[in-house]
């Protein structure tokens, strides 16, 4: 898309974690969009996750923690985006319960050092004809707390009802969005997605994690009677939602994204050692199938028995709708790990830390 005389300048904060750089790879193939990736490259940024990158014209990376004001006023000085995809964050629950700080540093504060400087750069241009701006923030459906058996699935207007540290500080941040539309008229699109999976995911996420562990021959651990449910969405599949309201959806809408896939979290380790037991010739161990290293652990402090998400309004007043079902999905995903060990094992080995130092 272009708009009026120039072409769009957008800038992706934590392009280097999983859903960012899903939409790099995606933006840096397929517009001629000016890309700048905003990332502090924490355990979870991988700037292996953008290959092709470096070599394109088009994008610039900047090394830069959204908790520093300065070096952000500094960055939106110098390239004064059109559309900020805010996708910067502590993103694992199971961190956010042993150290909450973080998460309410970057996770709170990140969103509001964004949201000043996007209403100062909003207001110093908004007079322009043709100018074309939105902060889209990046939320997730654990904002809403969970849902019992007969509760209807997310609507855009469900309570917020937060259960863990990283959900409440995605609340808040999103609490905050609204207001800054609301008070200072700043234009925002703020989308609440479920689980994604797919390539290039940290290990410590339950599908990686079991892929790897099943590799490796260690035990595949499932929380509680592994029975809570979860809806699952293709990265990829996201990213087009996410190009999707950014561009098509008027401004200060909330739309949800979801894969109207729920499952279990035991069914989903059980279809993925199935697809191993299938691709992998030779099993580590002597087990006969992958299933016999599941372990059932001690569940998580808080845990959400169920989440299921309404994703209608998107796809009745955009159009957008997912690519892949969960099948197609998660043999992809367990494919690629497959065939991307060099990705894994860097990070599993530690030398991807060192080679970032
Ligand atoms: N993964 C999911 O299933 C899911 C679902 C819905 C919403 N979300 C949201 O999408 C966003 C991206 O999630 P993800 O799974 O790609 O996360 P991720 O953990 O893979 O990546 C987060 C990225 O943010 C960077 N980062 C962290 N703190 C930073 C800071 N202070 N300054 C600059 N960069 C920082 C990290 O280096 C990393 O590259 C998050 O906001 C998350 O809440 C994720």
């Amino acid at each position: 898309m272009q708009s009026g005389k120039y072409i769009l300048k957008i800038l992706v904060t934590g392009g280097a974690g999983f859903i960012g750089s899903a939409l790099i790879r995606e933006l840096l193939k397929n517009t001629n969009y000016e890309v700048v990736n905003v990332d502090a490259l924490r355990y979870a940024g991988n700037l292996n996750s953008l290959p092709f990158a470096e070599n394109s014209k088009n994008y610039c990376f900047e090394l830069c923690d959204i908790c520093d004001e300065d070096q952000l006023k500094i960055i939106f000085k110098k390239y004064e985006p059109n559309v900020i995809f805010h996708l910067a964050a502590e993103s694992h629950v199971d961190r956010s319960i042993l150290s909450p700080k973080q998460f309410i540093e970057t996770n709170i504060m990140g969103t509001f050092n964004l949201l000043n400087l996007s209403l100062d750069l909003w207001n110093s241009r908004k007079s322009e004809s043709n100018y074309f701006f939105r902060f889209h923030h990046i939320s997730t459906d654990e904002v809403f707390g969970d849902l019992g058996d007969s509760d209807l699935k997310f609507q855009e207007s469900s309570l917020y009802r937060p259960s863990s540290p990283y959900a409440a500080s995605k609340a808040s941040s999103d609490h905050l969005v609204r207001s800054w539309g609301r008070t200072y008229g700043l234009p925002y699109i703020l989308t609440n997605c479920s689980n994604n999976y797919g390539p290039y995911q940290f290990p410590e996420k339950l599908i990686p994690q079991t892929i790897l562990n099943a590799i490796n021959g260690l035990d595949i651990p499932v929380y509680g009677d592994g029975n809570q449910i979860r809806d699952w969405l293709y990265v990829d599949d996201h990213v087009q939602a996410l190009l999707c309201a950014v561009f098509q959806a008027e401004q200060n809408q909330n739309y949800n994204i979801g894969g109207n896939n729920e499952i279990k979290n035991i069914d989903v380790v059980n279809q993925i050692c199935k697809i191993l037991d299938n691709e992998v010739k030779e099993k580590p161990q002597s087990i006969s199938s992958f299933a016999d290293l599941i372990s059932y652990v001690t569940d998580r402090p808080g845990h959400d028995l169920k989440y299921a998400i309404d994703a209608s309004k998107i796809h009745k007043e955009l159009g957008w709708t997912p690519n892949e079902n969960f099948e197609t999905g998660i043999k992809k995903t367990v494919l690629w790990y497959l065939d991307n060990q060099v990705w894994w094992k860097q990070i599993l080995q530690g030398t991807y830390q060192e080679e970032k130092k």
